[in-house]
């Protein structure tokens, strides 16, 4: 397929098949894994062969499905590519969870043109969830189309965030912005997956999600998820940058402006 033809409908469904292959492999190793193939990439970096290899599975078919297109991914060299269009792909979002047995973890792929997407996977493996977006026309989980919530206010949402592990040099300003959510909202919850997270903020598990320090990998297909399910996804500032800005916001958009404040209350003005 070249990308003059490029067809997202087209693709949807080879790409489903491309991630349940993928999946299926991820799954057989995680109900198998042992502790002794854990790996570091640094401090808190964990990853064993089964990113390397998901992520193989994922590179391989999507290159086949459209070639010259470029990747951006975890775990190996990015590829520029010829067409204009790059794949951004997380083949374990969620690795600490995977290699400790905690089944929340996902597969996280996505089509970019640039900066903008114009689609978006993420896999809840061991749930077999697909979540799934394409750029105009909604968002589902397996078949059904899903949206965010319509909480109103702070006071009656559930939020998710991702703590720090590697970098703690905003750890103490983030504490003191966790105290203010939580004392605002229902709560915080912390799964260990950004793209799960994004995709439960999509499905109207969570009314909001706010994480920084990320990659592109963590949120790219999520992010669209959000977009295409109602909601809303900046970066701290209120912004666009959140793809390549590490950053990110995102809200069933009645709540964004009180997340907002509580973070520029917090770390906003550091990070
Ligand atoms: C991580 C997860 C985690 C988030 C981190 C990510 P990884 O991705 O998404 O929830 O807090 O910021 O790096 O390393 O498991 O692919
Ligand atoms: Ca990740
Ligand atoms: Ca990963």
């Amino acid at each position: 397929m070249s990308h003059e033809s490029l067809n997202t409908t087209e693709l949807d469904a080879p790409l489903k098949q491309i991630i349940y292959e993928a999946g299926t492999f991820a799954r057989k190793e995680f109900l198998n894994f042992s502790s002794n193939d854990i790996e570091y990439k640094g401090k808190n970096d964990l990853f064993s062969y089964v990113d390397v290899q998901t992520e193989r599975i994922l590179k391989d078919r999507c290159r086949e499905l459209l070639p010259g297109s470029g990747f951006i991914n975890e775990e190996s060299e990015n590829e520029p590519g010829t067409n204009g269009y790059q794949w951004i792909i997380d083949p374990i979002d969620g690795t600490t969870n995977f290699v400790h047995g905690v089944p929340f973890f996902s597969i996280s792929l996505a089509l970019y043109k640039g900066e903008e997407a114009h689609m978006g996977y993420v896999y809840h493996v061991m749930a077999d969830e697909l979540f799934w977006a394409i750029r105009g026309r909604g968002a589902f989980c397996n078949d059904q189309p899903i949206e965010v919530r319509s909480t109103p206010e702070l006071a009656h949402a559930i939020l998710a965030t991702g703590f720090p592990f590697k970098d703690f040099s905003w750890a103490d300003d983030y504490f003191q912005m966790l105290k203010i959510f939580m004392e605002r909202s229902h709560g915080l919850r912390r799964i260990g997956s950004a793209a799960l997270d994004l995709a439960f903020v999509a499905a109207g598990r969570f009314d909001g999600f706010f994480e920084y320090g990320l990659n592109p990998w963590d949120l790219a297909a999520g992010a669209l998820l959000v977009t295409e399910a109602g909601g809303t996804v900046t970066d701290f500032d209120g912004g666009n940058s959140y793809v390549f800005g590490g950053q990110l916001i995102s809200s069933n958009g009645r709540i964004h402006p009180e997340m907002q404040e509580v973070i520029a209350k917090g770390i906003g003005q550091n990070v």
